[in-house]
């Protein structure tokens, strides 16, 4: 079964051609970065704009790079929630419709079940049951995952979500939209040892998160030390070293919830996923755990952690191969529990 999927949640248009026997043929994504840097965060309606634009060359691109051939496709995967509801919109229209012209079914994939599955399109991929940490600009949890669409959640930020708060601190330290990667790209040349940030909520049993005031404690820092710094190098190095400091204390927080989850499921497989799970500090400290405790953590290329089409028709496929699909009627749902979601039997 062939089938095409387009991811349409956010800033990214992104289509994929995803086959149940070759795997993913190719997939492509147009980033709306340049259009939303200027105001220094996603402006929903130019959003949704620059999808309409941009969403069916895409696909016909993505047609003529791969030859393949518009009756090859056996189904249509996409985004249904959650996300900016005017930008699914766009993708759910349009796939609904393609799929309707073409003939063949239509399935809404849930966009953090998308993030969920991206490891699966990798060489070395994970096997049910695992936990998943996923981590993205809207969500932050732990998820105890049986199978495709059997999920539990163990845990969630009860506030901003990592990639949130990445986002948030990189701006109030004056870096470009988006933020996130690029207080990355700076930590690595931070100080470790010149500020230590709290680990928020690790002090008490749970596996909830908590980064909102990690954001605070960075601006509070940002400000007082700023105070005292008289030329461009060292207030360079100021922010450089905050920038170390943040990522040090989400990175630490993030791996003590994911032992103690892994503990309390009693797993041995870990999956990172969403865009924070780009993360190279992340990433190493994670593999690292996981390594010394005799267990695996799976990831992601970086391309597929953050937002794609190849997470979107690889899950739509799960689906569609258990018959789920939609009625002509779509749907674009901005929340969405993800344990809302049926369970698909597969092998
Ligand atoms: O999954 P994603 O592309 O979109 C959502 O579903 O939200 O995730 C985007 C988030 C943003 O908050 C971005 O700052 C963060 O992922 N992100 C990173 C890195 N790359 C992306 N955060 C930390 N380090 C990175 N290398
Ligand atoms: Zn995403």
């Amino acid at each position: 079964m062939l089938v095409l999927g387009i991811e349409t949640s956010c800033d990214e248009t992104g289509v994929a051609l995803c086959d149940s026997e070759q795997g993913l043929l190719g997939h492509l994504v147009h980033s709306q970065i340049d259009i939303h840097a200027e105001y220094g965060g996603v402006v929903p309606e130019l959003a949704s704009r620059d999808h309409v634009r941009k969403t069916l060359p895409l696909i016909e691109q993505l047609l003529k790079q791969t030859g393949i051939e518009k009756q090859q496709i056996d189904g249509v995967a996409y985004t249904a929630g959650p996300g900016l509801v005017g930008a699914l919109l766009v993708g759910a229209a349009i796939g609904r419709s393609l799929a309707w012209a073409w003939q063949v079914p239509a399935v809404g994939v849930h966009h953090m079940e998308g993030h969920l599955l991206a490891p699966m399109l990798e060489e070395s991929s994970p096997n049910f049951p695992f936990v998943a940490l996923l981590v993205s600009g809207g969500h932050t949890q732990l998820i105890a995952v049986q199978g495709v669409g059997e999920y539990t959640l163990l845990g969630e930020s009860v506030d901003d979500a990592a990639g949130e708060a990445f986002d948030k601190t990189a701006k109030l330290l004056g870096l470009p939209y988006p933020g996130g990667p690029e207080l990355a790209r700076l930590a690595e040349s931070g100080d470790p040892e010149r500020f230590t940030f709290p680990r928020p909520m690790t002090d008490r049993p749970g596996l909830d998160f908590s980064f909102s005031g990690l954001k605070t404690f960075a601006l509070n820092t940002w400000q007082s030390e700023k105070a005292a710094v008289d030329d461009e190098a060292a207030l360079r190095q100021l922010q450089t070293d905050i920038a170390r400091a943040f990522e040090d204390a989400v990175v630490d927080t993030l791996v003590i919830k994911c032992r103690r989850a892994i503990k309390q499921a009693e797993a041995k497989t870990l999956v990172l996923a969403g865009g924070v799970s780009a993360n190279k500090r992340l990433r190493q400290r994670i593999q690292e755990v996981l390594a010394k405790e005799g267990g695996q953590a799976y990831y992601p290329r970086p391309e597929f952690c953050t937002d794609n089409g190849a997470m979107i028709a690889y899950a739509g496929l799960q689906r569609l191969l258990a018959d789920q699909q939609e009625p002509l009627r779509f749907a674009a749902k901005p929340r969405w529990p993800m344990t809302e979601l049926a369970a698909v039997n597969i092998g």
